[in-house]
């Protein structure tokens, strides 16, 4: 087995081949010969783009919009500029191979379970998977058995998945082929991969690891370490997350050979278009690039500036951004060894976390009586600040390398104000102005009860009638969605952002996931997966 490397290990040897760009070198080249162009796209370099475009963002841009054209190479098989980019990937990563993705992280997702199981093999989800694995068992075939991460019930987020979770499932279903996880959660959550990979390996199952949040974990000893680092098979990373490449860059690793290339290869040709854009591989040669020459200085950078956030979002009355006092397990008792710490070390706390992504402030605002997407719309029509996404008390803010000290001070003026302002709103005067005048409470606001729009946790998981790839094909019919509690689900109800399917379909849409949904669909929350999103309408399989 390849022994992987814990950080790269910065000799000049690899500092010489990591600063090149192989792909973004050949398409400069390219463009500087500008041969006469009878090949696909048609806007020919950039002659074709809506002027109205080009005045305003110049024409050099369009130029790097090329093709599989003369010695430019080609995704689904790589010989010359890709093939030497992915493999200056792999080395970076340590992985075995490395792969770029075009249709992002939800490709990459697919992929992984395409390559790793056939249709009827089981494999082990837990409940707060992306929607994009949902999309991978439909493909795939593959049948979930679900297991539960663990729950912040102070925060309504889920948390990690504890390794004896998923021993305990893996013995009672031993014929699981593999543990698909996502570690980092949206909020930065990690799981003990470590322990968890060893407990897969041990049961000859493979580890599967969606990393979409993760990509920037391998270059700082004070993050958590990354999941090819614990023992990961096949992990799947969006670089457009939080390392620097465009929108719908991702990439794919193999990390073990448990998994030949071929079987990843054969996956990506099936998910992957045939017209790879090159603006965005050429924006994955050169985020490489960048994270090998300076990842470790801009990561300690970012966690420096996390830092900053944190405690300032701390000390702002009525809001509490958690850190790694969520990854305790025990300090044990009369220990020297205080300082907590980010790195998997066996255990992980009550919550299953092992490690905190810094990347991710997870900024609670129960305690202000509002709800997090209240707060979240407050600083965007008021401080022009823009968060991540809300979910139930809680709003997500994503720190990258690219923010600035002045970027943190402007996210705590506008968290100060707002506290103070929605603080006022809770205690109205009799007249029912505030110090800070008139702000109308939103619909929802609960003055400090527990909010209802959090990510629910229900009594039982909905039986499944189903498996998603059956569901997918089952006829179906449109019923008012007043008559949907206790019917079939033909389609899946996600709440979006953050993409997590509360039912997957050929599951039982209970009374009890009803109700939450209907909360959800009157507070006007956003889904995916329903044919139509407003909810008037719901999509059902009768039973066999
Ligand atoms: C956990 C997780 N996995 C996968 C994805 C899909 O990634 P992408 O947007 O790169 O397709 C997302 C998107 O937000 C995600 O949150």
């Amino acid at each position: 087995m390849k022994k992987v490397p814990v950080m790269p290990n910065h000799t000049t040897a690899f500092i010489r081949r990591q600063s090149r760009s192989p792909l973004f070198e050949a398409v400069t080249a390219y463009r500087k010969r500008r041969p006469g162009y009878f090949c696909i796209p048609g806007h020919r370099y950039e002659r074709g783009i809506s002027e109205l475009w080009r005045r305003e963002v110049g024409d050099a841009v369009f130029s790097y919009d090329l093709t599989e054209a003369s010695g430019l190479d080609d995704l689904h098989a790589p010989e010359g500029a890709i093939r030497e980019a992915q493999m200056l990937l792999t080395e970076l990563y340590g992985a075995a191979h490395s792969y770029f993705l075009v249709n992002g992280s939800t490709c990459g997702n697919e992929a992984m379970l395409l390559a790793a199981l056939s249709p009827g093999d089981r494999v082990l989800v837990p409940r707060n998977a992306h929607k994009s694995i949902l999309m991978g068992l439909v493909l795939s075939g593959a049948v979930p058995v679900w297991i539960l991460p663990e729950y912040l019930e102070n925060y309504g987020l889920w948390g990690g998945v504890k390794p004896q979770t998923v021993a305990q499932a893996l013995d009672e279903h031993p014929d699981c082929r593999a543990v698909c996880l996502v570690s980092p959660t949206y909020q930065g959550f990690c799981s003990n991969l470590q322990a968890i990979a060893d407990i897969c390996h041990s049961r000859d199952a493979l580890l599967l690891v969606d990393e979409a949040h993760g990509g920037h974990l391998y270059f700082s000893e004070k993050f958590p370490r990354g999941a090819l680092r614990q023992g990961a098979d096949l992990c799947v990373q969006s670089f457009h997350k939080v390392t620097g490449a465009l929108t719908q860059s991702s990439v794919l690793h193999i990390g073990s050979d448990r998994l030949t290339s071929r079987q990843a290869e054969a996956a990506l040709k099936l998910v992957q278009s045939s017209s790879p854009s090159y603006l965005l591989m050429i924006s994955l040669d050169l985020a490489r690039r960048e994270l090998a020459l300076h990842g470790p200085e801009q990561m300690d950078r970012l966690y420096r500036l996390s830092q900053k956030a944190r405690d300032g979002l701390n000390a702002v009355p009525g809001i509490k951004c958690p850190g790694l006092e969520l990854t305790d397990a025990k300090i044990p008792a009369g220990s020297q060894n205080t300082r907590r710490t980010n790195r998997p070390g066996g255990q992980a706390g009550p919550w299953g976390i092992a490690g905190l992504d810094p990347s991710r402030l997870v900024i609670h605002v129960g305690d202000l009586g509002i709800e997090g997407d209240t707060f979240r719309r407050r600083l965007f029509d008021r401080h022009n600040i823009d968060l991540e996404m809300a979910e139930g008390d809680t709003a997500l803010a994503v720190l990258t390398t690219a923010n600035t000290e002045e970027d943190v001070e402007d996210l705590l003026n506008a968290v100060r104000q707002t506290a103070k302002e929605s603080a006022a709103v809770t205690t109205p005067q009799t007249d029912g102005r505030t110090d800070t005048g008139y702000i109308a409470p939103s619909a929802g606001a609960k003055n400090g009860a527990p909010c209802s729009d959090r990510p629910a946790v229900f009594s039982s998981l909905p039986p499944t009638v189903f498996s998603p790839r059956e569901a997918w094909f089952a006829p179906k019919q449109a019923i008012p969605w007043e008559k949907a509690a206790g019917r079939i689900a033909g389609e899946a109800l996600i709440p979006y952002p953050p993409g997590i399917p509360m039912v997957y379909p050929g599951e039982l849409l209970t009374p009890e996931i009803w109700n939450y949904a209907d909360t959800l669909r009157r507070n006007r929350r956003r889904f995916h997966g329903p044919a139509d999103p407003s909810l008037t309408t719901f999509q059902i399989i009768d039973r066999r």
